[in-house]
């Protein structure tokens, strides 16, 4: 796919910043791709990157089992620049001496330049970089120059000549000052990008790899009302036509109306041939009695595979299931080295069950949210569709602690449109990531006219994030949390008492279970 464009190809070590490496290239209209560092030569090569970046990561290259990548692309004539890990990678690799440490250095420090660099050309002689390595280099290998130091760690070497690069500290991190400047001096000073990749030569790749997926196959695409199964869909519609056919389940875990407003909208404003599914009963049957939040997001997503399933056996020849899964819900479930800590299964990664029977096509898979929203403005889908905040697949479920029962959906149903009518009207809806309420499993004693209530608690949790990967609570103004909690406690039969989540992610996360 990205022969048609210059591609940077970065290769996953296993860091947290990986993602954001790509995103900063993406920024400067550079195609990048993240490949895992186990890649072999040929899928890169079929990349034909004008460079490499070796991502940080977790390891010391002193671990028996530490991740290394094709030894191939070392010699390759592609200018390589290895960040932390791998430029600790790089310095092994080609004869210098690197340092183990057991304790992580970790946080901002001051960059003093001391030689002349290519990779560091038009940044200031003493700048703040963010550093978190444990490993350091105590040698560069011949051939390299020590271009600037932090304090007594060597943090920028490089061989001009063979355009291998390396720094110790994070560039791609918005705490790395000149950060821009430096990759920006990889990719257009080094590589000799030129920065011309678009939104539309991203649609164009895209519908282009569809097509060559699908074949003449036909495809089934879960719409779920949000911004990210209408893109996919759009973009799948726009590859193989009419051989798409999208279906928007009624779980009986959906908000308000929502059922009725999505076949409405991504047919009327969509233009996509929308089959809707009643299958609330089932998945109620599901989760009865099911209170472990994995528990319930593995049946709701083994349920939404079942109706999948059964959808496709009535249309024999569709063999391929359109999912908008994105970057960090990709990140999240796996682990550089396969399965990892599981935080929580997304219904549209982690809960897939083994005999499935249909092949996944993600276009969105490496996207990030805001380009995706970028993507569905260019493919011309309504603002109400673009900005609908995130809502997750497996619903309301995971915003009702413990069991889930139709009176339980009913009472969250009509606190959450409280909340978002609210939001609306302080004109906030487009500020914000986030804004729902959570059913607990407490109930409280409040007094109502001159009666004593016993009944539920319910939480509010209102966020702004980039990408749902980080996210902290809105300050929202006393006025409009007091406006909230006063309508939802006389309006909502159930509720005596709001509490407000002033928890960020880390070490929160956004949903409750
Ligand atoms: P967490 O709770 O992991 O959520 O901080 C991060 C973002 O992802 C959304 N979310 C989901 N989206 N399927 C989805 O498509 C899911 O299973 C799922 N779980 C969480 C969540 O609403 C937030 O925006």
């Amino acid at each position: 796919m990205s022969n048609f464009h210059e591609t940077i190809v970065v290769l996953d070590f296993g860091s947290q910043y990986t993602q954001l490496i790509a995103r900063r290239i993406r920024e400067a209209g550079v195609f990048c791709e993240i490949h895992p560092y186990h890649a072999k030569l040929s899928k890169i090569e079929t990349s034909n990157p004008q460079g490499i970046i070796l991502s940080g990561g977790p390891d010391s290259v002193f671990d028996s089992n530490s991740p290394h990548p094709n030894e191939e692309i070392y010699s390759l004539p592609i200018p390589l620049l290895g960040i932390c890990y791998g430029m600790q990678l790089i310095t092994q690799k080609m004869g210098g001496v690197v340092q183990s440490s057991s304790d992580r250095q970790y946080g901002p420090a001051v960059l003093e330049i001391v030689n002349k660099s290519h990779l560091l050309k038009g940044v200031s002689p003493s700048t703040q970089v963010w550093m978190s390595h444990g490993d350091k280099i105590e040698r560069p290998p011949s051939g390299f120059q020590i271009v600037a130091k932090a304090g007594n760690v060597i943090a920028s070497v490089e061989d001009q000549e063979n355009e291998r690069y390396g720094v110790q500290f994070h560039p791609e991190v918005a705490h790395t000052k000149d950060g821009t400047r430096i990759l920006n001096n990889f990719l257009f000073d080094v590589c000799k990008c030129k920065g011309d990749w678009t939104v539309k030569s991203l649609i164009n790749q895209s519908i282009k790899k569809i097509k060559v997926q699908v074949g003449d196959g036909r495809a089934i695409c879960g719409l779920s009302g949000g911004v990210d199964s209408a893109v996919a869909a759009l973009l799948v519609h726009r590859a193989i036509g009419d051989r798409l056919t999208c279906v928007f389940v009624d779980n009986g875990l959906l908000r308000e109306n929502e059922f009725e407003n999505v076949l409405h909208s991504c047919d009327d404003q969509l233009g996509l041939n929308v089959v809707g599914v009643d299958a609330e009963e089932r998945f109620l049957a599901k989760l009865e009695r099911v209170i472990d939040p994995e528990e319930k997001r593995k049946r709701i997503g083994e349920e939404f595979i079942h109706v999948f399933e059964e959808i496709a056996s009535s249309s024999p020849d569709s063999n391929y299931l359109v999912q908008g899964t994105l970057y960090p819900d990709v990140i999240e479930s796996v682990s550089v080295k396969g399965p990892s800590v599981v935080i929580k299964s997304h219904h549209n990664v982690g809960g897939l069950p083994d005999d499935m029977k249909l092949e996944l096509v993600e276009p969105l898979r490496d996207l990030f949210k805001d380009e995706v929203r970028k993507v569905g403005k260019a493919l011309g889908i309504p603002k109400s569709i673009l900005y609908r905040h995130p809502f997750p697949g497996p619903g309301l479920a995971v915003r009702i602690l413990g069991e889930v029962t139709r009176e339980r959906l009913k009472i969250l149903r009509e606190a959450y449109y409280i909340v978002e009518s609210e939001i609306r009207n302080a004109n906030l809806y487009e500020d914000i990531w986030q804004a729902f309420a959570i059913l607990l499993p407490v109930k409280s004693v409040g007094v109502m006219g001159d009666d004593r209530t016993y009944e539920n608690v319910a939480a509010i949790r209102i966020v702004d994030s980039a990408d749902g990967m980080t996210a902290d609570w809105v300050k929202l103004p006393y006025e409009i949390l007091a406006q909230i909690s006063s309508r939802i406690v006389n309006e909502v039969p159930g509720i005596n008492r709001i509490v407000y989540d002033i928890s960020s992610k880390p070490p929160s996360t956004i949903e409750w279970e």
